[in-house]
Formats: C-alpha cells, sequence, structure tokens
C-alpha cells in the first residue's frame, strides 16, 4: 500500500488537538514554561530517562522552543498534556518517524503528582489512535529502561508486546543501562478496539 506519511505530516495545519476524557493533548506554548519546568525536574520523572533532572527555568523554555521547531520540521509531534484547567501535566510525543516502514517511536511523561490515575494511559490512548488513525502507522515502537515498572506497565495496558532487550544502549547517569524494546502492531491496536 502507497501512504505518503510525509506528505501528511506536512499538511497538518497546526498540532493536532486530542482530547480524553480528562486530558487535552495540544502543543506547546512559551506560557508553559513554568509547568514543563515543573515536570522535568522532578528527580522522579528523570529516573530512567538518558538525562539528568532539569535545574534552570530556561531550560524548560529551550525545551518549549525545540518542540515547537521539531513539530515545524515535522520531525516529532511533542505534544504537551494538559488537564481540565489547561495546566501542563506531561507530554506525549511521536518521533523518528520512517515512512518507508510506516513506523515511528512512542515517548511519554507525566507529573509524578498525577501518576496512578490513569491520566498517561488516557493521553497516550489518544495519541496513538490519532497516529494509527490519521497518519496510517503500521507499527509504534517505546523503549524503556527494563527497571520501569510504571512504563511498562502503560505499555502493556495498552497492548504493546516486549520484543527483547538491547543490552546497556543508553547511558542513565554514568550507568549504561539496557533498552526493552516494546512494540505495537496497527492491527494489535484494532484487535483491542472491537
Ligand atoms: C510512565 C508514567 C507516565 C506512567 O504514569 P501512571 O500514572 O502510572 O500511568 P497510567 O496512566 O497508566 O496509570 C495507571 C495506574 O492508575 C490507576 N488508575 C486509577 N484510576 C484509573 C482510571 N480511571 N483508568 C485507568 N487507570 C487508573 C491504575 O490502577 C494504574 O495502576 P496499575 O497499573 O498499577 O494498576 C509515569 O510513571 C512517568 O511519567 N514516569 C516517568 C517518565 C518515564 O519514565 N516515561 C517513560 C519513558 S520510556
Amino acid at each position: 500500500m502507497s501512504f505518503d506519511l510525509p506528505a501528511v505530516l506536512a499538511a497538518l495545519p497546526a498540532f493536532p488537538q486530542l482530547r480524553a476524557a480528562r486530558v487535552r493533548l495540544r502543543g506547546p506554548r512559551p506560557n508553559d514554561a513554568d509547568a514543563v519546568f515543573a515536570l522535568f525536574s522532578d528527580p522522579a520523572v528523570m529516573r530512567y530517562w538518558s538525562r539528568p533532572p532539569m535545574t534552570q527555568r530556561s531550560e524548560a523554555e529551550a525545551s518549549i522552543a525545540e518542540m515547537e521547531e521539531a513539530f515545524a520540521e515535522r520531525d516529532k509531534i511533542n505534544w504537551v498534556v494538559a488537564d481540565k484547567s489547561d495546566t501542563v501535566i506531561g507530554t506525549c510525543t511521536l518521533f523518528r518517524f520512517d515512512p518507508r516502514h510506516r513506523r515511528a517511536e512512542l515517548g511519554y511523561a507525566l507529573r509524578s503528582d498525577q501518576w496512578g490515575k490513569g491520566l498517561a494511559r488516557e493521553a497516550v490512548s489518544a495519541a496513538l489512535d490519532w497516529a494509527f488513525r490519521t497518519l496510517s502507522l503500521h507499527r509504534i515502537e517505546a523503549d524503556i529502561d527494563p527497571r520501569n515498572d510504571g512504563s511498562r506497565r502503560i505499555l502493556e495496558r495498552l497492548g504493546f508486546a516486549s520484543e527483547g532487550v538491547l543490552r546497556e544502549r543508553f547511558f542513565v547517569g554514568e550507568r549504561a543501562a539496557d533498552s526493552e524494546i516494546f512494540g505495537l502492531l496497527s492491527s494489535d491496536w484494532s484487535a483491542q478496539r472491537r
């Protein structure tokens, strides 16, 4: 089947706005900087990320500018996840689009005081549904530190399969950490939705 993923991405007029029951996915704005800083300066959120927690608000401002630029290049769709009051409580990202193989990678983070309420699942589920329908992706991948139980749980609940462990693939701080690859096929997703 021929499907022109770059053309579909290029034709998006702006960040797609996605709604779930309790959260909304939208593009980032400069005035989200305090909330983005609160998210990425939290050591609990950054525990398994390949970069250390932010220490300066200016890093959040730079990160928002990068998200906007990456979207302008259609390199990444780096949504922010906002609550009912439009405060940013997380992010959800599709990146490394591979048009030939109709594949992309997924990442997400939620403020730690919001964990355990099912909000991340709502947000990621909306993004996956949009990605399979609108971008006609065939496969979406996530790679996690195998010790990241919260991340593993959300992926398994969304129907991702664990497909293998790559040894010592990332440095998390000074330590080389393994990477566990998860995959979700569009057929897995539509089978669950039936
Ligand atoms: C990964 C992360 C987003 C998961 O957040 P989370 O809040 O635990 O995830 P969910 O939205 O799936 O919440 C699920 C939990 O909420 C509970 N819950 C409460 N109300 C719920 C509801 N209405 N619907 C669904 N789940 C609900 C569930 O019981 C579930 O807990 P369980 O899986 O232990 O049974 C979060 O841990 C995080 O931001 N981690 C740091 C960043 C990170 O490591 N990202 C991944 C990099 S690969």
